[in-house]
């Protein structure tokens, strides 16, 4: 099978990822409707054709939170990662290494900061939940130092967990109910399961063994689900500011007033996201409000923003509409499902090639200076 698009991972990560982990990826809450809108609203957007403006050296480098990165893009933070193949945590932050892309981990990762750590040369980011147990938080923070992270995202969209039906049903809820049925969706992966029995990487590894009492699955599970912070507010971010120096990434600012709270946070940047769709159903799509955001903050705060990438047009859509990075989550896992590290490079060589090839399609050369002259605006009688 040719492998062209996004689209054609997502097929064979399906084959290939036992049903309950491949819906974890593919599902939102509720109605889904804003997991949906966040692909269908990009579709909308259409581009402005050039030509015979010279499309020779063109430039997709830059800069996210000054550091290098190849294209405008990193990888999201995603919880599971190491369960859509076997130590995937360690090889998506491999493939981006290779690639010269920020990798994020997310703490309910499988492989834990220090196995990415052990595993990688070059600094990777980390992702922080606002959790109950303030001193593991604050272990989680010094443990990301120690590693050499060179950001920290937070995540402040997950005071409490939004209903995902599709998981609910799966038994991929906390704790995990595991029947016959979910045994049998594992034993008719027989790659991915003789890749698991390899490993030893297949919990929460940034959890067990780091707070008392957990060891196994089900008192992880209840754990987990009672420490995300709903009193979480303002305060603690100013708290968590204080004590990680390096660059911070805010992710779930969806409102245009909370971004202007944010951007007075002294955080570096902040990620339009709604979690992939996963949390707030009926919200907007991220891509939706990025430009009132990009309006209120644009000057104040550098804005990346996630949900609904598939493709580098989604991304040249993104930064001619204000981000300055793009992250993508669904779009990296199916690679890493289908094809292990390989599939990760191949969905990242994709999407830099739509994206270079969109870039100059547009006439522009070099990613910092798409903008908004790049979209075409609808005409009132375009509709003839
Ligand atoms: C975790 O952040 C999730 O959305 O499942």
């Amino acid at each position: 099978m040719d492998i062209l698009e996004i689209k054609d991972l997502e097929k064979l990560a399906k084959k290939r990822v036992p049903k309950m982990f491949f819906d974890y990826v593919n599902s939102g809450s509720w109605t889904e409707t804003t997991y949906n809108e966040n692909v269908s609203d990009y579709s909308k957007i259409k581009l402005r054709q050039r030509v015979a403006v010279d499309m020779t050296n063109r430039k997709l480098n830059t800069k996210l939170v000054d550091q290098d990165v190849s294209m405008p893009v990193a990888i999201a933070p995603t919880g599971l990662t190491g369960m859509q193949r076997a130590d995937g945590e360690i090889l998506a932050a491999q493939a981006c290494e290779e690639f010269g892309i920020p990798y994020t981990l997310s703490t309910m990762s499988v492989c834990s900061i220090e196995e990415v750590a052990k595993h990688t040369k070059k600094p990777f980011w980390f992702q922080l939940y606002v959790m109950r147990d303030k001193k593991f938080m604050e272990r989680l923070i010094e443990r990301a130092d120690k590693a050499g992270c060179s950001a920290l995202v937070l995540t402040l969209d997950l005071q409490i967990l939004g209903q995902r039906h599709k998981d609910i049903r799966n038994g991929l809820s906390t704790p995990p109910k595991f029947t016959p049925k979910h045994i049998y969706q594992m034993v008719t992966r027989p790659k991915w399961c003789f890749e698991m029995l390899q490993t030893k990487n297949r919990s929460f590894g940034n959890i067990v063994g780091h707070v008392d009492g957990v060891s196994d699955l089900r008192s992880l599970g209840s754990w987990t689900s009672e420490q995300f912070d709903p009193k979480l507010d303002w305060n603690e971010i100013e708290w968590i500011r204080k004590k990680w120096k390096k660059k911070l990434i805010l992710k779930g600012i969806l409102d245009s007033e909370d971004a202007m709270i944010a951007s007075k946070t002294g955080a570096d940047a902040i990620i339009v996201s709604n979690h992939g769709g996963r949390q707030l159903d009926g919200a907007p799509s991220s891509i939706k409000v990025l430009p009132e955001i990009v309006d209120a903050v644009g000057r104040k705060i550098e804005i990346h923003i996630d949900g609904g990438i598939r493709s580098g047009q989604d991304v040249v859509k993104s930064l001619c509409l204000g981000a300055k990075g793009v992250y993508i989550g669904r779009a990296f896992l199916y690679g890493l499902g289908a094809m292990g590290k390989k599939g990760v490079s191949k969905s990242l060589d994709i999407i830099k090639n739509e994206l270079d090839k969109t870039m100059a399609f547009c006439g522009r050369k070099n990613v910092e200076d798409l903008d908004k002259s790049n979209l075409y605006v609808e005409k009132p009688y375009s509709n003839y």
